[in-house]
C-alpha cells in the first residue's frame, strides 16, 4: 500500500512510534527512524534509516529532513510522534507540575510539530502533496486525569492537526490525529491505571493497523480505541455531565495510581 513511499518517524525507538515504522516498512515504505538516541538496531531491522533528532530543538528537526531526505529521497509521510508526559504537583495539586515540565511538554509535544510542519509544507506545495500525521493522545480529545501539561499539550497537538487538515486540502496535503487511549509502551510501564484500564491496554500494532485504516479511508482521527470515538461526542453533546463524570472517575483513584507521575 505504501510502495516506495518514504516516511519518516520521530520517537522511533520503542512503543508507538516503532510500531508505525514496522508497519510502513511492512507495506513497501522506506523507513527513516529518530529519536534522541539514533535508533540503529530498530532502522537495520526494517531496512531504514536511523537519525538523531531531539524535536524540541528546530535545527535539530530541520536537520533530520534534511538528511532523511538526502538518504532516501522526498518525504511523502512524516509521523510527529514524539512526546512526554509529566504528572501534576507531589500531592496532585492540578498544574503543580515544575514549569521545566511544563515547558518541555510543549515543546516537545507542540513545537515538534510545528518545526516539521513549518519545513515541509512549503516544499510539499512545490512537489503537489504530502501527509502530515500527528501522535496526539485521547487526552487531547478528553483529559489526562492527573497530567494537566499533557492535557494541555495534546490538547494543542489535536488543535494543530485539524489546522493543518484545514489549511492545505486544496494543496492536496492530508493530515491525521492519532488519539489512543492505553498503549503498552515505555510510557506506560508499570502504570496500574493504564495496565488494568477498563477500555484495555493496545500493542503499538494496534495503533499502526488503525492509522493504515485511516490513511485508506481519508479520515482524520485515528481511533485506535473506537470507544474514544464515543466518550468524545458524550464530551460534546453534555459537557457538563463529562466534567462530573470525569471528576466521580478522579475520585476512584487512589493517588498512588494516577499515571504519568513522573517530574521533570
Ligand atoms: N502509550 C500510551 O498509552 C499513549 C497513549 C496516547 C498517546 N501516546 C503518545 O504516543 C507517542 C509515543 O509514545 P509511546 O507511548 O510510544 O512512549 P515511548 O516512551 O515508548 O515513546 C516516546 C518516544 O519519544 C522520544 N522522545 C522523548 N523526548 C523526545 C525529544 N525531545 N525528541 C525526540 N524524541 C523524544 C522518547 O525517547 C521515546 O522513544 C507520544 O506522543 C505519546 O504521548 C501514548
Amino acid at each position: 500500500m505504501f510502495s516506495n513511499k518514504i516516511v519518516a518517524i520521530t520517537g522511533a525507538a520503542g512503543g508507538i512510534g516503532l510500531g508505525i515504522a514496522k508497519m510502513f516498512a511492512n507495506n513497501g515504505a522506506r523507513v527513516a527512524l529518530s529519536d534522541l538516541k539514533a535508533p540503529e538496531a530498530q532502522a537495520k531491522e526494517l531496512g531504514g534509516k536511523a537519525y538523531v533528532c531531539d524535536v524540541s530543538s528546530e535545527a535539530s528537526v530541520t536537520s533530520f529532513i534534511e538528511a532523511a531526505e538526502a538518504d532516501l529521497g522526498p518525504i511523502d509521510i512524516y509521523i510527529s510522534n514524539a512526546g512526554v508526559g509529566f504528572g501534576d504537583g507531589p500531592n496532585g495539586e492540578v498544574a503543580g507540575g515544575s514549569n521545566k515540565s511544563w515547558e518541555t511538554s510543549w515543546q516537545v509535544n507542540v513545537m515538534g510539530s510545528v518545526y516539521a510542519v513549518r519545513d515541509l509544507v512549503p516544499k510539499w506545495i512545490e512537489r503537489g502533496g504530502g501527509r502530515f500525521v500527528i501522535t496526539a493522545s485521547a487526552a487531547g480529545l478528553l483529559n489526562q486525569i492527573g497530567s494537566a501539561s499533557y492535557s494541555a499539550t495534546k490538547h494543542a497537538a489535536v488543535g494543530l492537526a485539524e489546522a493543518i487538515a484545514i489549511a492545505h486540502r486544496a494543496d492536496n496535503i492530508f493530515a491525521h490525529c492519532i488519539c489512543p487511549q492505553y498503549v503498552r509502551s515505555n510510557m506506560t510501564k508499570g502504570q496500574k491505571f493504564a495496565e488494568e484500564s477498563k477500555d484495555g491496554l493496545l500493542e503499538p500494532s494496534d495503533v499502526a493497523a488503525a492509522l493504515k485504516n485511516a490513511i485508506a479511508n481519508d479520515e482524520f482521527l485515528v481511533l485506535s480505541h473506537p470507544v474514544v470515538g464515543e466518550y468524545f461526542k458524550g464530551k460534546a453533546s453534555d459537557y457538563n455531565r463529562y466534567i462530573h463524570g470525569m471528576a466521580k472517575l478522579k475520585s476512584k483513584i487512589a493517588a498512588e495510581d494516577l499515571p504519568l507521575q513522573n517530574q521533570e
